[in-house]
């Protein structure tokens, strides 16, 4: 039984014998003989045009050595635990904690709602002060520890006319609302 061109050995085959325009290589594997023709242009395109976006995606997608950082949902599950973590041990004499809740943005969200609902009547939207002190000038006359914070917020002073605000809010949000503060006043983080 022949295959295709009329002969019975690969090495016979001739030009004559091929459609118009296409050749042949010269060797002969396994009595086959194989066409050396460029490949089709859309299949260059792809084979080069992946390559291309597999160099881009790698360098400027995928790869974070360039910028260093984590990935982002990795991040949030790591923001997560910490903010477990911190929420489950509050230590309000601890101020390295109190460092680490002003720079978690669950606390400071949680402390900054807290922050408009009860004391921004007194001490300005933006805790520019009020009835109450100016909170981010710079000054404490109570203590400038996030320590001291918490007990000046806790007990308040209620012959200046501030209720102590850990009866009301607990120790939690009481904390939150420090870590807000703190979080306000860059200058008195380390
Ligand atoms: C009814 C008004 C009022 C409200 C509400 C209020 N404060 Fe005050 N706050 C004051 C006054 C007045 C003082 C100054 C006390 C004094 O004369 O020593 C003060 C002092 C403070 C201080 C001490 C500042 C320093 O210089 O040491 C902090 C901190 C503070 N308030 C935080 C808060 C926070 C946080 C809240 C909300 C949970 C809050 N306050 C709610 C009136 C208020």
């Amino acid at each position: 039984m022949k295959h295709g061109l009329e002969h019975d050995r690969p090495e016979d085959v001739t030009e004559e014998d091929l459609p118009e325009g296409v050749k042949l290589r010269d060797h002969v594997v396994d009595g086959i003989r194989e066409y050396d023709q460029r490949l089709p242009m859309w299949w260059l395109i792809i084979l080069f045009g992946v390559i291309a976006y597999s160099i881009v995606y790698w360098v400027v997608i995928d790869d974070r050595r360039f910028t260093g950082d984590r990935h982002p949902a990795f991040e949030a599950k790591l923001q997560a635990v910490e903010t477990a973590r911190l929420a489950g041990s509050i230590d309000v004499t601890n101020d390295e904690m109190f460092f680490q809740m002003a720079t978690n943005p669950s606390f400071i969200e949680a402390g900054r709602e807290h922050y408009a609902a009860h004391c921004a009547a007194c001490h300005g939207s933006d805790l520019q002060g009020g009835i109450g002190f100016n909170l981010v000038d710079g000054e404490w006359v109570h203590g400038s520890t996030p320590s001291e914070i918490y007990v000046s917020v806790a007990d308040g002073f209620p012959d200046a006319g501030m209720q102590a605000w850990e009866t009301l809010l607990g120790q939690k949000r009481t904390a939150e609302v420090v870590a807000y503060v703190l979080s306000r006043n860059p200058d008195l983080l380390p």
